[in-house]
């Protein structure tokens, strides 16, 4: 194998095995280097689908508990195998992992394992477990080292009782407590799993709401919704530290945000979800200049291009909401652009999707940023209550919100909390691509009996015409 390419991608994440793909596709000499034992990254292996995977599974526990009785489905008391749901998540995610690999190869990218250092423009050394070493020369270098989890400080994560989402996703039974620090996304989709399995989950949140950055009335009615299914909320109130118990689990310690009196919890899991922080250990930026920002972030041009000629940058490592969906389309992108062609991402329509029971799927603008700048805006909301088969299904919790400009009726922003909205809020992203109207998405024919006539409702609702509410 000779070691000169066109492009050598550092990671294999969503965004770097994307772009080599791509890369390849367009018929650039191209490389990739890994340190995992697998490819994949955070999302394939710690993070998107084994988190989805669990969320599946104790879903169907809790449906087989609680719902199946209802429908006529007559079954004995479910009982927990957590070893084989275990082991249900670890195929699914090897499938995964197996596939990209099987992508690399089909598409002719040289794959190498170890840790990617930049020893100067155009050359990468490997550094692989061994200790062994190889220098490859390339033309271009993607950085697609994506992120690792945000520690607390004076908070010791041992996977074991203090854990991370990584440790979360492999707990070897269920904890009586499980004290959650931090209310996004990780929070509630792995507190909701450890909820369905049994665990009386409590979660701590530095601010006033939960999901902060999502529009504040899905924020209010998930809040309303996860707490009736028994997750409690400790919000405005800070954590200041963690003691681990000789006797096993461990002590959280609690005050108001704002000051006051400290309070303790008695957990026997913590899990700390205060965030992602970009990921650059090891890579050598000093050596070559490469700028990071305040927040440890590269910092790239609109075409991914670092400062330093021939290194550019994709993913949770730059600036952006950390989603594998954004990191793919900026691997896309940046190859293309690398191949002479005009890669690009729209930031305005990027979904964001919560895999929880409901689920929240929201994309472009909230109401309150709408407010904050300005522009003047007409909202059309209906609820699932209203919806035929929502209502057969007994799903009728949530609403799908669609905001659009005052002057234009353009859509500019598209709320849902609803089952399956992760997979409704998909039409949306496409009439947001070609600028539509809420009044195309109202004329537009959607399936009866389905879940997508809320979206239409809510687009008829926009011009206050809305039929079946
Ligand atoms: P990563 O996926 O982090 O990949 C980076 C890769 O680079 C890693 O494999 C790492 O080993 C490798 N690497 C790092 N440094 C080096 C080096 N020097 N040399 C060689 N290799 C290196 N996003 C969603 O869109 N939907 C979800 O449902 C979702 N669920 C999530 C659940 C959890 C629990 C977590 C933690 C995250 C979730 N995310 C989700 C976020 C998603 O995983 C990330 O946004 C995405 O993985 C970022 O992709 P990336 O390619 O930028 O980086
Ligand atoms: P997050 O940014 O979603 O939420 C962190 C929460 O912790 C915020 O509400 C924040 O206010 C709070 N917080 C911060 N410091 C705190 C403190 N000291 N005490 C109490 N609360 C504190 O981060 P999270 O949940 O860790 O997820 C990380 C990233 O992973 C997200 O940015 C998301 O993009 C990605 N992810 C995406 C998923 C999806 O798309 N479904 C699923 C899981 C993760």
């Amino acid at each position: 194998m000779s070691n000169t390419y066109d492009l050598v991608v550092i990671g294999t994440g969503p965004g770097g095995y994307v772009c080599a793909i791509r890369a390849a596709q367009l018929g650039l000499r191209t490389a990739v280097v890994e340190k995992r034992a697998t490819h994949g990254g955070t999302c394939l292996n710690v993070g998107c689908i084994p988190s989805k995977a669990l969320l599946h599974a104790s879903e169907a526990f809790e449906e087989a508990a609680k719902h199946f009785a209802g429908l006529g489905v007559i079954v004995s008391a479910p009982k927990l195998d957590l070893k084989t749901m275990m082991a249900f998540k670890d195929e699914g995610v090897a499938g995964n992992t197996k596939g990209v690999e099987f992508l690399l190869k089909k598409n002719k990218v040289d794959t190498f394992h170890g840790t990617g250092r930049i020893a100067g423009a155009g050359r990468v050394e490997v550094i692989s477990e061994d200790g062994g070493n190889r220098m490859l020369e390339t033309k271009n270098i993607v950085i697609a080292t994506g992120s690792d989890v945000a520690r607390l400080p004076g908070v010791a994560i041992d996977e074991k009782v203090v854990v991370s989402s990584t440790g979360a996703l492999e707990l070897d039974k269920v904890p009586k407590k499980l004290v959650v620090i931090g209310a996004g996304v990780i929070g509630l989709e792995l507190g909701s799993v450890w909820r369905r399995l049994g665990a009386e989950v409590t979660v701590i949140e530095y601010l006033d709401r939960v999901l902060p950055g999502m529009d504040g009335e899905v924020g209010k009615q998930f809040e309303r919704l996860m707490g009736k299914q028994g997750i409690a909320f400790k919000l405005s109130s800070k954590v200041t530290g963690v003691t681990v118990e000789k006797k096993g689990g461990a002590t959280v310690t609690v005050e108001p945000a704002a000051g006051g009196e400290a309070e303790t919890l008695q957990a026997d899991v913590v899990l700390v979800a205060i965030g992602r922080v970009p990921y650059t250990e090891g890579l050598g930026l000093d050596t070559v200049g490469v700028q990071t920002d305040n927040r440890g972030r590269i910092q790239t041009d609109s075409h991914y291009a670092t400062n330093v000629t021939g290194i550019y940058a994709i993913g949770d490592v730059i600036a952006g909401p950390m989603l594998a969906h954004k990191a793919e389309d900026e691997g896309m992108a940046v190859a293309e652009i690398l191949a002479g062609k005009s890669g690009h991402v729209n930031y305005g329509v990027i979904p964001n999707v919560i895999y929880t029971f409901p689920e929240v799927a929201s994309i472009g603008r909230t109401e309150e940023e709408l407010k904050k700048d300005g522009i003047a805006y007409n909202a059309g909301k209906f609820p699932f209550t209203a919806n035929g088969r929502a209502k057969v299904n007994r799903t009728t919790d949530g609403f799908v919100k669609i905001l659009a400009d005052a002057t234009t009726d353009k859509v500019l922003g598209v709320h849902i909390v609803g089952a399956d909205a992760g997979n409704l809020i998909g039409e949306l992203a496409v009439a947001m691509e070609f600028g539509a109207s809420a009044e195309d998405v109202a004329r537009t024919c959607h399936a009866h009996p389905t879940l997508t006539e809320a979206v239409k409702e809510a687009a008829l609702a926009v011009g206050k015409r809305a039929i079946h509410m």
